[in-house]
């Protein structure tokens, strides 16, 4: 089979992050390069020059394309002929990075793939994505757990009225690996996430709650209508929550309720989303993410796996699918997935052809300015005793 036709080739990633120790950077290089679409051709792995050069020969990026800051990297990259300049540039870098790497990108021509949050704040946000607009570059925000395929399965059941109209989203996002620990302790803990000035203005709601707000999103299509938040910091010190609840009324009727702690002991990534209908209700969980449990009224209880094949999976799951059933798929896959649906996108622009910008497979800049708005109404919300705060995008920024 062609690889990435009409262009024939693989296509080449420019990374940003991924340093030693860092988390999230070599998950973006593996998860790029899983269905050999791609090869991670250049980077900036670290802040300071000498780490990213030490990063280099680890991702196989040649000294010639490891350079010493985003700037050097994306003027270095323009001026190369078209045959070996990067198609795309990730960003695996703390937050406070984010707009100031992926604005040049972008007005630099590259395509950019960012993790989340997309900014430190709404006001940036909303300026990347004028700069996008104005632009014709492919941009992906690696909210990764919509790549799931069982998640995948739960979007198109509902798309399909399966479950009815949804009357209620549950989602838990619960992490225990900041407590019992302070800022002061280093270890594990990854100062920045604590820091106003480089997370934002939310912590552990900035940092898990997004994806959590953006899965239900994602999952029902649902949109938001106002949020009542209460953040709270258990551990002394802290300048950030590290645990909160929020409750969410949606434009349709349906209410939503999104705990998200990373606080409680012994829980390790156990991300959650539950959706109630008139027919039929279905959960599912990040730490089993190959089953999606529905139950419909009337009925046993019926457990779906992920199983290609059998004619029991949706379209989308089922084409973000690789292993046979029974064969463990994870996170890798699930950002793999990501991955492969901009990458179709890449290759069409790359090609002259149009590509959908709005109604994308993969989160996209107007999920990141839905995101940023979350987070500043949530802590906007929890400083006024859980006012209520519009989360309807057009009434909040009138
Ligand atoms: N999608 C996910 O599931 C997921 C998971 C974890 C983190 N994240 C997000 O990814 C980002 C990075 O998180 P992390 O956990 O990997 O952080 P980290 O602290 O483990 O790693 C950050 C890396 O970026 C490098 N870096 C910092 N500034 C840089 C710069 N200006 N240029 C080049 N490199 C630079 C650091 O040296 C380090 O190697 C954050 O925005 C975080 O919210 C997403």
């Amino acid at each position: 089979m062609a690889l990435n036709p009409p262009l024939n080739r693989k296509l080449r990633m420019g990374l940003v992050g991924g340093g030693p120790g860092s988390f999230i950077g070599p998950v973006h290089g593996i998860a790029a390069e899983f269905d050999h679409r791609c090869t991670l051709t250049a980077g900036v792995f670290s802040s300071d020059p000498e780490r990213s050069k030490k990063a280099a020969p680890s991702y196989g990026v040649d000294e010639s394309r490891t350079y010493g800051n985003y700037e050097a990297m994306l003027d270095a990259e323009a001026r190369l002929p078209d045959d070996e300049r990067v198609d795309f540039i990730s960003i695996a870098t703390p937050n406070h990075t984010h707009y100031e790497i992926a604005k040049a990108a972008v007005e630099a021509g590259f395509n950019v793939v960012c993790d989340k949050p997309i900014t430190l704040d709404l006001a940036q946000a909303e300026s990347l994505l004028k700069t996008i607009e104005n632009s014709d570059v492919v941009f992906a925000l690696t909210h990764n757990y919509t790549g799931y395929p069982m998640i995948r399965q739960a979007r198109e059941m509902i798309q399909a009225g399966e479950l009815g109209k949804i009357n209620a989203i549950r989602c838990q996002y619960i992490q225990g690996w900041l407590a019992g620990t302070s800022e002061d302790d280093g270890g594990q803990l990854s100062a920045w996430r604590t820091d106003p000035a480089k997370s934002g203005a939310a912590g552990t709601f900035g940092d898990i709650a997004t994806h959590a707000f953006q899965l239900g999103r994602y999952v029902t299509g649902e949109l938001p209508e106002s949020v009542s938040c209460h953040l709270k910091t258990f551990v002394p010190g802290r300048r950030l929550d590290d645990y909160g609840t929020a409750v969410i009324r949606y434009q349709d009727g349906a209410i939503g309720v999104l705990t998200a702690s990373q606080v409680t002991h012994g829980r390790e990534n156990d991300l959650e989303l539950e959706v109630d209908g008139t027919l039929a209700s279905l959960k599912w969980r990040q730490e089993s993410p190959n089953e999606l449990v529905v139950r419909r009224a009337g009925q046993p209880h019926q457990i779906y796996t992920r199983s290609p094949g059998t004619g029991t999976m949706t379209p989308l799951a089922e084409a973000s699918s690789r292993l046979p059933a029974g064969h463990p798929e994870g996170f890798y896959d699930a950002f793999a997935n990501l991955y492969n649906a901009v990458f179709d996108d890449i290759t069409l622009r790359a090609s002259g052809a149009a590509f959908e910008r709005r109604d994308t497979v993969y989160p996209n800049v107007y999920d990141g300015v839905e995101g940023m708005l979350f987070i500043q109404q949530c802590v906007a919300s929890s400083e006024q005793d859980a006012a209520w705060m519009p989360l309807n995008y057009a009434e909040a920024r009138q």
